[in-house]
């Protein structure tokens, strides 16, 4: 068996969202899809320690915010690799409410659907929810994220709790491709590619970039980076 067929697996990223007790929360995820037109009803695998799942298992809705392929690092970040156990993810975002009071992103994304929970799969760490289309509109147009162009070319990783995640495997990059990697979100700063979100040309070594250099997924400084070997 070779798992690297699993790679060639296409995706979108989004970030979905959920309501408890007047508490909102989000995350991002990949493995959102439509199952059927009619009714239209989508679904997404959620892992069962995030806070999301809580929230969805509560109030039985969530929304999809389709993300646009210039959204940012830092919203992937915030949505992706911080628990709203710790923060509120809302904070600072421009946001709308769905038909039954559910946030979903106005910035960065293009089109938002909000599903009512009909069906629920356990699959190991992960719930599969399945919702019935609620509300659904489009607000701007634009080309999606896939989940490809945020690897390929904003080179983002994803964490343990994806469902897609993959264990790194041993690599030694040569002296001139030096390579530090986030201890916060895994997100590695490859010196070859250097940082053109924030203006850092490829080929910058690492301890040239400045002080205030913080990794473009997470917030996370650079006392927080180990070189990799
Ligand atoms: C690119 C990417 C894709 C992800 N896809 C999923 C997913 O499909 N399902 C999931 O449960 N988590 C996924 N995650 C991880 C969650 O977004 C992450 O664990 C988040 O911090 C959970 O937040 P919460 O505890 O506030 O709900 C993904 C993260 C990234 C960066």
């Amino acid at each position: 068996m070779n798992p690297k067929a699993l790679y060639t697996i296409t995706y979108g990223l989004y970030v979905v969202c959920s309501k408890k007790e007047g508490r909102f929360n989000g995350q991002v995820a990949n493995t959102v899809f439509q199952i059927t037109s009619e009714p239209p009803t989508v679904a997404v695998s959620i892992n069962k320690n995030n806070l999301t799942h809580e929230f969805i298992k509560e109030s039985r809705l969530f929304t999809v915010s389709v993300l646009e392929q210039e959204a940012p690092l830092s919203l992937i970040g915030q949505f992706g690799f911080k628990s709203g156990r710790e923060a509120d993810k809302f904070a600072g975002v421009q946001y709308g409410l769905s038909q039954n009071g559910v946030p979903y992103l106005t910035a960065h994304a293009l089109s938002f659907l909000e599903a009512e929970v009909v069906q629920e799969v356990g699959a190991g760490t992960h719930t599969i929810f399945i919702g019935r289309l609620t509300d659904a509109g489009i607000l701007k147009e634009g080309a999606p994220m896939t989940y490809a162009y945020y690897h390929q070319v904003k080179k983002g990783v994803v964490p343990k709790t994806a469902p897609t995640y993959v264990a790194k495997q041993e690599e030694k990059p040569a002296p001139q491709e030096a390579k530090y990697a986030c201890e916060v979100c895994g997100y590695v700063y490859d010196t070859a590619a250097g940082d053109p979100a924030h203006g850092v040309a490829p080929g910058t070594p690492f301890e040239q970039l400045p002080a205030d250099w913080v990794c473009p997924v997470c917030g996370a400084g650079k006392e927080q980076f180990r070189k990799e070997n």
